[in-house]
């Protein structure tokens, strides 16, 4: 059984896996409402508050399995993220490995997320991976918006990224400039229910298909200088419809490149993944783009979808050629981890 420990940035949380039987439990503590005043993460806060949550936790942990029971090994986060939040889960993870005697593997994040539309399948049943491999993926969130795919040995080769913001970051941004509170996204996907998605012409960057690569930052411009010519009655009259044509012309953006992504090779399925995953516009879209090529479309589930230790536990099994050792005690964070970036050592 692994012990799944995740702390990058503003969700602490823990997780025990077991690839015979599954998740047997899943313990999350978000901290957004620490931060919602401050309008974005505060690392020092994200810290203190890590701090605060893991002993409860683990006590919680504690109450339902027995410690360290048949936990054979611990997953822990060492990178991208914050560097204080990164410090203390690796704290908590090293800890809990020299008192019970049992090997630490540093997971990076990213590959956590990548690996999370694959989390509901049966991991002893080795042809379903034959059946959806090669993979196309598409991580959004806060912090990445990526394409990569995920070839037959699982490894992973990065297609397409952001030149700016992440798609989060521009969907949060434009609910900010539209006076929703932090984190936007989520509260602008329902403001823009029963909206116009077309009656604004916002920017969908690079459009040729041999411009692979997202960009999101004339996007936000574009909204910000359409209001900036609005009188505020015609911003209140209209507000539902500027909130359905600036999420529609990020998601626009994702699908389109997407499509033209899988039109160039032969891929078996389409997977997404991160804290934007769970807008049900975009949810929807891509399975209609997935139908349309005729490729198994996998979503992560809402709960795995922002950050979450399950998918650093199943990452830990399903992804063991690249993880990082703590041989010699030697595992530390790496805040600016790249999605292709592996460690090659495992204990
Ligand atoms: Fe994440």
């Amino acid at each position: 059984m692994i012990l799944g420990i995740e702390s990058s940035c503003d969700e602490s949380a823990l997780s025990l896996f077991d690839p015979a039987q599954g998740f047997l439990g899943e313990w999350v503590r978000s901290q957004i409402k620490s931060h919602a005043d401050y309008g974005g993460v505060v690392p020092d806060l994200a810290v203190s508050e890590h701090l605060a949550n893991f002993t409860p936790l683990l006590d919680l942990v504690r109450r339902k399995y027995e410690m360290p029971g048949r936990v054979s090994r611990i997953a822990v986060t060492c990178g991208p993220g914050l560097i204080g939040c990164l410090g203390i889960g690796l704290s908590v993870a090293k800890t809990l490995g020299l008192l019970w005697g049992i090997p630490v593997q540093g997971v990076n994040h990213l590959r956590g997320h990548a690996f999370s539309p694959f989390m509901g399948l049966d991991l002893t049943d080795d042809r379903r991976w034959e059946d959806l491999l090669p993979h196309l993926g598409l991580l959004v969130s806060g912090g990445n918006t990526l394409l990569f795919r995920m070839d037959n040995e699982r490894e992973i080769e990065v297609l397409a990224k952001t030149v700016d913001d992440a798609v989060g970051e521009a969907l949060d941004k434009g609910g900010k400039l539209l006076g929703i509170a932090y984190p936007g996204g989520a509260e602008l996907e329902r403001k823009a229910r029963g909206g116009d998605d077309r009656a604004f012409p916002f920017p969908r960057a690079f459009p040729a298909r041999n411009e692979m690569k997202f960009s999101f930052s004339g996007l936000k411009t574009s909204l910000l200088y359409t209001l900036q010519k609005m009188e505020e009655e015609e911003i209140e009259n209209r507000y539902a419809d500027l909130c359905a044509s600036y999420q529609s012309a990020a998601i626009d953006h994702l699908v389109n490149k997407s499509r033209q992504v899988l039109r160039t090779e032969q891929f078996k399925s389409f997977g997404l993944s991160g804290g934007v995953a769970n807008n049900k516009v975009l949810r929807s879209k891509l399975e209609e783009l997935s139908n349309d090529e005729g490729v198994d479309f996998l979503a992560a589930e809402m709960r795995h979808t922002g950050d979450n230790a399950s998918m650093i536990a199943y990452a830990a099994e399903v992804d063991q050629n690249n993880l990082w050792s703590n041989q010699n005690d030697q595992l530390s964070f790496k805040p600016s981890l790249r999605l292709d970036e592996c460690g090659r050592v495992s204990n």
